[in-house]
């Protein structure tokens, strides 16, 4: 059976055979549709994450997408699903072959009509936008957000699931232009630089051209982070949930008490399965009404090697 696998920590996935898995108890065999790269299948193949390095050879993948084989009375053949791993923190193996056997209680049924690479591409980088955006960071309408990395996956989705939450104006921070500039056709109000830079200060200035803002998605920290705090109203809520820019923050206590203001971190592993089968319901009813969409680009699976380390949209394996 096709699979990607790492062969050594800190070396890319290459392609490979694995043998067909059989169904174990509780488990069910889902045909994979769409596998994504996402940072996390990295941080963990490098080794070097907090799991601690993991046993090889094992197939990455920590999300997938597919139809059901072979399941149970609630997941009959052929529902459409997306499903989670532990591939990397734990020993086992993930998404990113032809056929996974995955626990009972890491498979979401979806909605049928949604594309299986694009609902792949969002996955748990959409459920993470949407849960920092309601569930952690507490979004009422009307309210002005502002969306750190809105060139990166968790970005483009914050922005979209945003606007159609009902927020008031949207700022988006993003390095490149081609992500600003996606960010505005994504409905952004503004734009703004968000370069290689240090100076807080200078940051501030840039992401405050709108005025205060009540709600900062942030899955960078760093200077971005210690900025973005720097244009949030009194009370307003950071919600932190990656460390794209930096794994520290050079934030001052004189923002954050004389404002109130709150720092808060958000992880997907601490969801319930009844909350992230709802957030990912939301996501895939938001893709079927064609108000959530990212950029992505399917790759053959037997291509991996040339597009594990590759920087930009997402990449989404097909088996
Ligand atoms: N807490 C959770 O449950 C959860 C869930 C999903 C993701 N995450 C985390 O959230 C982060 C983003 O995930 P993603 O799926 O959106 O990844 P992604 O698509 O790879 O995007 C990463 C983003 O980080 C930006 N970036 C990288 N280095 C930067 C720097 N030095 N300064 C400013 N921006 C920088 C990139 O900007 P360019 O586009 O300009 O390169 C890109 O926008 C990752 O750290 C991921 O691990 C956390």
């Amino acid at each position: 059976m096709r699979a990607a696998l790492i062969e050594a920590p800190g070396s890319p996935a290459v392609a490979g055979d694995r043998p067909e898995p059989t169904r174990g108890e509780g488990e069910v065999l889902v045909a994979v549709s769409a596998a994504p790269i996402v940072p996390l299948d990295r941080l963990c193949a490098s080794g070097t994450s907090y799991f601690g390095v993991p046993a090889t050879p094992y197939v990455p993948g920590v999300q997938g997408v597919g139809l059901v084989l072979e399941g149970s009375a609630g997941l009959a053949k052929g529902t459409p699903v997306w499903f989670a791993t532990s591939a990397g923190m734990q020993p086992g193996d993930g998404s990113m072959r032809a056929v996974a056997a995955v626990p009972e209680h890491d498979v979401v049924a979806l909605a049928p009509g949604a594309d299986p690479v694009l609902v792949a591409a969002l996955g748990l980088s959409a459920v993470a936008a949407w849960m920092a955006l309601t569930f952690r960071g507490g979004l009422a309408a009307g309210e002005r957000v502002l969306v750190l990395g809105a060139g990166g996956v968790v970005g483009q989705a914050a922005v979209q699931l945003a606007r159609s939450a009902g927020a008031g104006r949207i700022v988006a921070a993003a390095r490149g232009e081609r992500s600003r500039e996606r960010a505005l056709a994504l409905g952004a109000d503004v734009a703004v630089p968000l370069d290689d830079t240090d100076d807080v200060a200078r940051l501030a200035d840039r992401m405050g051209v709108d005025g205060p803002v009540d709600l900062v998605v942030d899955p960078l920290f760093g200077a971005p982070a210690a900025a973005a705090l720097r244009v949030l109203r009194p009370h307003g809520r950071l919600v932190n949930l990656g460390s794209s820019a930096a794994e520290t923050a050079p934030i001052d206590s004189s923002t954050l008490r004389s404002r109130s203001l709150r720092v808060l971190g958000y992880t997907n592993n601490e969801l319930t399965p009844a909350q992230r089968g709802g957030a990912l319901a939301h996501v895939v009813a938001e893709v079927l009404t064609g108000r959530l969409t990212v950029a992505h680009e399917p790759v053959p699976l037997v291509d991996v090697t040339g597009v594990w380390d590759r920087p930009g949209d997402r990449i989404v394996l097909v088996p």
